[in-house]
C-alpha cells in the first residue's frame, strides 16, 4: 500500500440498519466513501470519510455541461470470508477510455485499486453473502470547476461509494425494440460510461414502461435496424447452434460482464458470434423456431432473461427451454468469484487485509 489515504472513520456504524435478507437495490449505502481531487494537473487529497453529502457550488461545471463518468463493479465475500473483486482493472481501463472521450483526466492503477481496496476492507461487514447479493461499488468522476463557459474543467473529483445489493431485475424482462428514439449515435458518446447516456434513455424508457415493458432495447441511431443494448445491459441471443451478441461500436457500451460471458461460452466450446444483429434477423429466428433464449448481461443486471420482445406493436414471446444457458453461465461466474472453481482467466482479485493499512 503506497497511496497515502487520510482516513476519518465513522463514530458509529449504521450497519444495524442493514438487513441482508431484505435488500432494496440502490437505497442504502455503506459507512464510508473514498475521494480525491484533481487540480494543477495531478490527483491529490486521497481520503476515506464517513459516507455523506458533499458541498458543491450552483456553478459546478458537471451540473451544466455533463462531464461526469462512472463505473459499476461489485465486491463479494465467500463462505470463508474471503473478499474478491471481479476484473477491477477492466473497470479502470473503461473508466480511462470514458475519461479520454470526455476530456477528463485519467486515473492511475494505484489510485483506483488502493482507493477501492481501502473502502471495501473498511466496509467489509457491508458485503452481503447471500447468493446473488454483493457490495456494489460505484467509482465516479465529475468536473469541479465553478465556471459558466463551455470548456473542459480544470478540476475534478473522483469518488467511490458502496451499496449492498441483490438482483437489479427480479423477473425476466419484457423489452420494446426502439423504433423512434436514439440512445447514442455514430461518432457520439455511447461507448463512454457517461451520465448523459443514462439521461438520454430515460424518456423513451418511461414511455416503454407506461406500455408495460421493463426496458427499451436500443437500435442503431441511423436506421433503427440493428440491435444495440438495453441501456442497463448488453444483450445475447441464443439460437439452436450459435449465440449472437451485437458487435461493439462507438454507440454501445463494452460491458465487462458481456466480455466475460463471451470468453466463458467460447471456453465451453460454444460458438459466439459478435456481429451486427438486425431486428429482421431476430424476428426470423423467432418465426423459424431457431431462437431458444435471450438474455441481458451487466454488473447490476447480472444475467437476466428476456421473456418477451416487442417490435412495431407485435409481441414475441421467447420460449425458454428448461436448461437455460444464462443460468449455466451465471452459476459458473458465481462459482469462480467464490473461488469454488479455478479462475482460468485470472479475473478474480482477492483483497487481503495486509494490503490495506488504515
Ligand atoms: C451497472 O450495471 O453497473 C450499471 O452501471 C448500470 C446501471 C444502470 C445500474
Amino acid at each position: 500500500m503506497s497511496l497515502k489515504i487520510t482516513t476519518n472513520l465513522v463514530e458509529e456504524s449504521r450497519i444495524s440498519s442493514f438487513d441482508p435478507d431484505n435488500i432494496v437495490f440502490g437505497q442504502l449505502f455503506s459507512d464510508h466513501m473514498f475521494s480525491c481531487d484533481y487540480a494543477n494537473g495531478q490527483w491529490q487529497n486521497f481520503r476515506i470519510d464517513p459516507f455523506g453529502k458533499i458541498p458543491i457550488s450552483p456553478t459546478l461545471s458537471a451540473l451544466h455541461y455533463g462531464q461526469s463518468i462512472f463505473e459499476g463493479m461489485k465486491a463479494f465475500k465467500n463462505t470463508d470470508g474471503i473478499v474478491t473483486l471481479f476484473r477491477p482493472l477492466d473497470n479502470l481501463a473503461r473508466m480511462n477510455r470514458s475519461a479520454d472521450r470526455m476530456c477528463m483526466p485519467e486515473l492511475t492503477e494505484e489510485i483506483f485499486m488502493e482507493g477501492l481496496k481501502a473502502l471495501v476492507m473498511i466496509d467489509k461487514d457491508w458485503i452481503p453473502t447471500k447468493l446473488g447479493s454483493a457490495l456494489y461499488l460505484r467509482p465516479f468522476m465529475f468536473a469541479m470547476d465553478d465556471y459558466l463557459g463551455v470548456k473542459p474543467s480544470e478540476t475534478y473529483k473522483f469518488m467511490i461509494y458502496g451499496c449492498p445489493v441483490s438482483a437489479y431485475y427480479s423477473n425476466p424482462l419484457k423489452v420494446r425494440i426502439e423504433e423512434k428514439y436514439t440512445r447514442a449515435s455514430k461518432g457520439g458518446v455511447g461507448a463512454a460510461k457517461c451520465a448523459g447516456n443514462y439521461a438520454a434513455s430515460m424518456y423513451p424508457t418511461r414511455l416503454a414502461q407506461k406500455d408495460g415493458f421493463d426496458q427499451v432495447l436500443w437500435t442503431d441511431g441511423e436506421h433503427h435496424q440493428y440491435l444495440e443494448e438495453t441501456g442497463t445491459s448488453n444483450i445475447f441471443i441464443v439460437t439452436k447452434n450459435t449465440i449472437y451478441t451485437p458487435e461493439l461500436n462507438d454507440s454501445l457500451l463494452a460491458g465487462i460482464t458481456r466480455d466475460s460471458i463471451i470468453k466463458l461460452l467460447r471456453a465451453n466450446g460454444k460458438e459466439v458470434i459478435e456481429k451486427k444483429v438486425s431486428v429482421e434477423e431476430l424476428i426470423n429466428w423467432h418465426k423459424s423456431g431457431e431462437l431458444t433464449e435471450m438474455f441481458v448481461s451487466g454488473t447490476a443486471a447480472t444475467v437476466t432473461n428476456i421473456q418477451l420482445f416487442s417490435y412495431m406493436g407485435m409481441s414475441y414471446q421467447v420460449n425458454h427451454t428448461e436448461n437455460l444457458l444464462s443460468a449455466e453461465i451465471l452459476r459458473e461466474v458465481r462459482a469462480m468469484r467464490a473461488l469454488q472453481i479455478p479462475d482460468k482467466f485470472g479475473w478474480v482479485s482477492v483483497i487481503s487485509e495486509s494490503e490495506v493499512s488504515i
